[in-house]
């Protein structure tokens, strides 16, 4: 489990202005269930042309969760022209930081507040698109947004762009011109690392990780597959295994293979422990089910 500030955790389990606003001035939506984080923000101007109220809805992890809920803070009495100068790096400095791995949820945050702006400015029309040419195809990510968290963040690593933006985190096929990139930008700064502590190892026993991982799919994977007209069961836990069957439309899904069983990994790193190998019981996953757990 990734360590989190006080901050993070207080919006992670009080996130403030979950919803969805009726008629709203702006919409955005970015990311998507298939790569693990969804963000759909919206807002809603005063007279003066301050925002007024934001809010949001997200499927992600608990830095997922708080960094939206902390941007829909902070934009709340700005104007949109200062709304539009907040950077992911902002949104990580409000919460006292995130962990590098997840600094790409502080970047979902920024991108769906720029969709949303964007999405005003055309008066309703346009929707997030992507610009510029796609370095990235696994995650869909452009030139355009690598070289922007490079510069708002002062990246010099690959590794340090997967975390940003998840770029060259699927297949590795893009990290050679994500590494050029740098270069370009950053010249001799490219390629230095900086040391960073160890995360620091919890212990868990068996019993703690078992409630765990039940109250993971109860609280952060069922409702969203729910959301979609699926389901999720919990089949037996061996270890770092972790077997599960999806029902509904999850289970008929052609996709399900490659997209919702790694979701679950993902969140199940993230809550329970960072070893988690998910697999599918294809077996009971055929067997009726009455939607009822
Ligand atoms: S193309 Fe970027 S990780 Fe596959």
């Amino acid at each position: 489990m990734w360590e989190y500030t006080e901050k993070v955790k207080d919006h992670f389990f009080n996130p403030r202005n979950v919803g969805e606003i009726e008629n709203p001035d702006g919409v955005g939506e970015v990311g998507s269930l298939a790569c693990g984080d969804a963000l759909k923000l919206t807002f809603k101007l005063d007279e003066k042309g301050k925002i007024a109220d934001a809010k949001f809805k997200t499927f992600g992890c608990a830095s997922a969760i708080a960094t939206s809920s902390v941007l829909t803070e902070i934009i709340k009495g700005m104007t949109i022209d200062e709304a539009s100068k907040v950077t992911n790096k902002d949104i990580a400095d409000y919460l006292g930081g995130l962990p590098e791995q997840k600094m790409h949820c502080s970047v979902m945050g920024r991108e769906a507040l720029e969709a949303a702006i964007e999405n005003y400015r055309s008066g309703g029309t346009k929707k997030h698109e992507l610009q510029g040419k796609v370095v990235c195809t696994c995650f869909g990510v452009t030139e355009n947004e690598i070289e922007r968290v490079i510069k708002d963040n002062n990246l010099t690593t690959v590794e340090e762009v997967t975390n940003y933006c998840k770029a060259g985190g699927g297949c590795g096929g893009c990290k050679g011109e994500i590494e050029k990139i740098i270069e370009r930008l950053q010249g001799d700064k490219a390629g230095q690392v900086i040391a960073k502590p160890p995360p620091i190892a919890r212990r868990q026993t068996n019993i703690q990780r078992i409630q765990l991982i039940q109250q993971t799919i109860n609280e952060q994977i069922r409702p969203a597959l729910r959301a979609h007209g699926g389901n999720i069961e919990l089949i037996d836990v061996d270890g770092s295994k972790v077997i599960v069957a999806f029902r509904g439309m999850c289970a008929q899904c052609r996709l399900t293979e490659f997209t919702m069983k790694d979701v679950v990994e993902a969140k199940l790193r993230e809550f329970v422990s960072d070893d988690i190998v998910v697999e599918e019981d294809k077996e009971s996953a055929n067997q009726p089910h009455n939607h009822r757990e």
